[in-house]
């Protein structure tokens, strides 16, 4: 594959500074070295420039935080995802907070009639400014990319809805707010909580998984949350939650997506270098982009 990477240093989705170095951690993890080896070609088309608020985490009347900037990030890291897919590349992008991912999905969903999104996260990332508790837009990529919340946001790239419900997986859930669940079964989103991961195993999940968003889509974004695993494994993180995916468990979902050939665009988000221990969250994250792009253990 032809892979262009995009990083994205953004932290104004969020109140934790530290997750804007995400980027750097996995190039420094080896990340472009990593694809080399698997025979890829990299280009590393550096950073979307990120805005500077007068004062941070200010909330508007409507309770977004850092509105103005996370918007004109979104929109440049839209066009530049459009671009890559229409030079042939594959868009890998690394954050960031999760707010990232409004604007990756606005530039990979121009390019695709019916995209198919693996949204692998302990959040669904599904609240509005309404329902929202914190005000931080890393809550609401994915609603917003169904079409979901503040114009401003929703219209980023300028279209709406980038996704369709039925054409959505979340997988290792264990952290839903009152809205974001009311959200979930009035619009019939498959979601597989860690419940569903103990109970039935992470093979059959992903099995399931594969075939819900290959059903009608002709292109699958994966948008990996690194807060997805357990904070044993990822502690560089900015909302940990106990009780998620084991290392294992996150590369055999991994391997399996690299076996069936599906994902089109990817993102790894949320890697917080400043709450990290040894840079070990940004090394898993670039170990799973390695199970991702095809690497085997034997
Ligand atoms: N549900 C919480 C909120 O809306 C936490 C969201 C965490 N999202 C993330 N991308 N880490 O604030
Ligand atoms: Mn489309
Ligand atoms: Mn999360
Ligand atoms: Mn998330």
């Amino acid at each position: 594959k032809k892979i262009s990477i995009i990083g994205v240093p953004m932290d104004l989705g969020q109140t934790r500074r530290g997750v804007d170095m995400g980027p750097s951690a996995m190039r420094y993890a080896g990340v472009i070295d990593r694809l080399q080896q698997l025979n890829h070609i990299v280009v590393d088309r550096g950073d979307i420039e990120i805005g500077r608020p007068p004062k941070y985490d200010i909330k508007n009347d409507d309770n977004l935080k850092d509105l103005e900037e996370v918007v004109k990030a979104n929109q440049s890291l839209a066009e530049s995802v459009a671009d890559v897919i229409d030079e042939g590349d594959f868009p890998l992008v690394l954050g960031g907070d999760h707010s990232i991912a409004i604007g990756t999905l606005a530039g990979v969903a121009k390019k695709y009639e019916n995209l198919g999104v693996i949204w692998y996260d302990a959040h669904g990332d599904l609240n509005t400014g309404e329902t929202s508790p914190s005000g931080n837009i890393h809550g609401m990529p994915l609603a917003v990319s169904l079409g979901i919340g503040h114009p401003t946001l929703t219209e980023i790239g300028g279209y709406a809805p980038k996704i369709k419900p039925e054409n959505i997986v979340i997988i290792g859930a264990r952290s839903l707010d009152d809205g974001e669940k009311d959200l979930i079964h009035e619009k019939g989103i498959k979601v597989y909580t860690m419940h569903e991961i103990d109970r039935m195993g992470m093979t059959l999940v992903m099995e399931e998984a594969i075939k819900h968003v290959t059903r009608n889509t002709d292109g699958v974004h994966l948008s990996l949350d690194l807060d997805a695993l357990d904070p044993q494994h990822a502690p560089g993180v900015g909302t940990p939650v106990v009780g998620g995916t084991t290392y294992r468990e996150a590369h055999l979902a991994m391997e399996m997506l690299a076996e069936r050939n599906i994902i089109s665009s990817a993102e790894f988000v949320e890697v917080n270098p400043i709450l990290d221990v040894k840079n070990q969250t940004a090394e898993a994250a670039v170990g799973l982009i390695g199970s991702l792009f095809g690497e085997k253990l034997l």
